[in-house]
């Protein structure tokens, strides 16, 4: 049964809705059908994401007038590269998708970035829905339209910008998350409760509703992306920890993920801004306290200088320098330059 679905409406260069709700998944032919008319549909997934959901979505999509075919790659970030890009667009190529076709991308962040990077590219661009499985696409990766694969030189290294035609947040596949990939999201979520007091709040209130969280996060999001769709400034402030988790995680080999990653990286940059007098001790405890309540104690394993050093291939570097976003209190965090060879001692 479909129940309280909520709609966010996203105005940047290409407007698009993100409706959140209660099994969505099994109605989720007829939301397309809104936006899209019949056409061929690549459904493009991981193999875990496919067993649970993968035939639901390709028969809702079937019931609603589409031809579907589905490519399914194995789950995590190790497969987010070129080699599975490549695989994707000759896979397009070979079912003779067209223009006028599209991709839907049924999975979290992993699938979202590399089905969003294959649509921005293939044929130089087609239409592509979210459907995100994780708290950490539902609440961040999927909206807002910043797609990409991974290099061996680091996180994210090939990609581009490209909006999504919807996207379908389905609260009730949360619940088949392993506690692991669910926590990982609150990462993300200890990022939005700095960035925005009304989140701050619902963290630190007796009642945090899921459904509440991810509207607020999302509405949050929307609000960034509407001023600043390409990141020449406000975008910024959504990579907060992010420098540092992707230096971790590259250390990692990517065995500690994205969201875990991104607690720590708040972690070493709450320190640095108590150092820098940015932010008093009181705070800092009400902070840091408010990073554990999301996404527990999340201690990086690496020195603060390998963490700079594997970070130094980060797209927030423009030569010598590097955007890092900083914490002033809740709701003002800001950017700032610094120099590279200074990160180091900024962060210890
Ligand atoms: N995940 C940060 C952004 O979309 O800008």
């Amino acid at each position: 049964m479909i129940n309280n679905v909520s709609k966010i409406h996203v105005k940047t260069s290409s407007e698009y809705d993100v409706l959140i709700g209660s099994n969505l998944i099994y109605g989720v032919g007829s939301l397309v059908k809104e936006e899209i008319n019949p056409c061929k549909i690549a459904v493009i997934t991981d193999d875990r994401v496919n067993a649970l959901y993968g035939n639901v979505v390709v028969s809702s999509l079937e019931k609603s007038g589409y031809s579907v075919v589905k490519f399914v790659f194995k789950h995590g970030e190790e497969s987010k590269n070129l080699k599975t890009y490549g695989e994707i667009v000759e896979f397009l190529a070979e079912n003779q998708l067209t223009r006028t076709d599209a991709i839907v991308a049924l999975g979290g962040g992993v699938v979202g970035d590399m089905a969003g990077f294959t649509a921005s590219t293939y044929l130089r661009g087609i239409k592509y829905i979210q459907i995100p499985t994780t708290l950490l696409a539902q609440i961040d990766s999927s909206v807002g339209g910043k797609t990409a694969v991974d290099l061996k030189s680091g996180k994210n290294l090939v990609g581009a910008f490209c909006q999504p035609t919807l996207v379908v947040c389905d609260t009730e596949v949360l619940n088949t998350l392993p506690d692991e990939i669910f926590n990982d999201g609150m990462g993300e979520v200890a990022k939005y409760a700095l960035l925005d007091e009304k989140i701050y709040d619902l963290i630190n209130g007796e009642d945090m509703f899921l459904s509440r969280l991810i509207y607020l996060c999302v509405d949050y999001k929307r609000t960034v992306v509407e001023q600043d769709e390409f990141e020449s400034g406000k975008r910024k402030l959504l990579n907060l920890g992010h420098t540092i988790a992707h230096g971790i995680e590259k250390l990692s080999e990517y065995t500690i993920a994205h969201g875990r990653a991104v607690a720590m990286g708040i972690n070493i940059v709450l320190g640095a801004c108590l150092k820098q007098g940015y932010i008093d001790k009181e705070l800092y405890e009400k902070m840091l306290k408010t990073v554990v309540k999301c996404a527990g104690e999340q201690t990086s394993p690496y020195t603060v200088e390998d963490i700079c050093n594997a970070s130094l291939t980060d797209k927030k570097r423009s030569g010598d320098s590097i955007c890092i976003v900083t914490v002033h209190g809740v709701g003002d965090c800001r950017t700032e330059k610094i120099q590279v060879e200074k990160m180091a001692e900024f962060f210890k």
